[in-house]
């Protein structure tokens, strides 16, 4: 089931922005010509995930060469500092660990859900 969201437009780059879609709180990650949602619920104590920070994730593919990843952003839930990458809702720290996350289109300028979830919580 496809839910329309809002314009695109609407949505301030490098932020999340919480979202009501069919009585679920989700996090509209808008993040340079990407678009990403996920579930306002840590995987940790169900915490308010996404009112937390958003930054590129840190990779390495070998020592000493640690750099930002400017197209993997990471939300940083706010009670106890969980770090998820949005594009998956996979835990930075444990893969194990996840938060949901829905697919988004965007079509004429609407961003556009599934809900049906891409991702359950492993643990
Ligand atoms: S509830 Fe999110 S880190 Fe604890």
């Amino acid at each position: 089931m496809k839910v329309d969201v809002g314009q695109l437009d609407d949505f301030s780059d490098g932020e999340v922005t919480i979202v009501v879609a069919n009585g679920r709180e989700i996090g509209i990650v808008r993040w340079s010509d990407d678009v990403f949602a996920v579930a306002n619920l840590c995987a940790h104590q169900r915490g308010p995930l996404c009112r937390g920070s958003l930054s590129p994730r840190l990779e390495s593919r070998e020592p000493g060469a640690m750099e930002l990843a400017e197209g993997a952003p990471v939300i940083a839930c706010p009670w106890h500092g969980w770090e998820f990458d949005v594009r998956t809702g996979r835990a930075v720290w444990d893969e194990g660990y996840a938060v949901r996350t829905y697919p988004v289109q965007v079509e004429n300028g609407r961003i556009l859900l599934d809900l049906a979830p891409r991702r359950q919580a492993a643990r």
